[in-house]
């Protein structure tokens, strides 16, 4: 927590390997993340999921495949069970069938809880929220925080 511009986002950006700190590391379960690339890294980032500030969506990709975004290249799933899964984190973030929208279409709470339903796809064991609810009206920002302590409870 802090007031904005001392370094929320940058740190977490530090702890998910995006960008490298000048000093100091970051240790995720014994792996050193600020000298870790490649494969390993990716192997720690299975655990991590993030939901950016910005929320990084791809506009080039409707909403449905945005949310399986992590799971689209596990073997074995099939298309059907990657569409079940996204059925799944789309009604626990409170959004219906709305997989087949296109990111400008949406508002910036429906962004927020996809981008909430896209990092917890993957069932990861380490959530990292980014100033979930900056730019959001106090209405739709106590929506989203509900949200996340209610998906926290069932994810645990
Ligand atoms: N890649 C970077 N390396 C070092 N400093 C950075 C980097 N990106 C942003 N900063 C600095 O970090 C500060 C703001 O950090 P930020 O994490 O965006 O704040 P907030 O707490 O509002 O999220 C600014 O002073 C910015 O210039
Ligand atoms: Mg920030």
């Amino acid at each position: 927590m802090g007031p904005s511009g001392c370094g929320k986002s940058v740190l977490l950006k530090i702890v998910t390997g995006l960008i490298a700190p000048d000093e100091g590391e970051v240790v995720i379960d014994g792996e050193n993340v600020t000298r870790t690339k490649g494969r390993t890294l990716d192997a720690i980032r299975e655990h991590v999921g993030m939901i950016f500030q910005g929320n990084a969506l791809f506009d080039s990709m409707d909403v449905g495949d945005n949310v399986a975004f992590a799971i689209k290249t596990i073997k074995g799933m099939t298309p059907e069970e990657i569409g079940r899964r996204v059925t799944e984190v789309l009604n626990m973030v409170k959004l219906g069938a709305i997989e087949t929208k296109r990111i400008w279409e949406l508002s910036g709470g429906m962004k927020k809880r996809v981008s909430i339903a896209r990092a917890i796809i993957a069932n990861p064991r380490i959530l990292l929220t980014d100033d979930p609810t900056a730019g959001l009206d106090p209405v739709t920002s106590a929506a989203i925080t509900d949200l996340l302590a209610a998906d926290q409870k069932e994810i645990q």
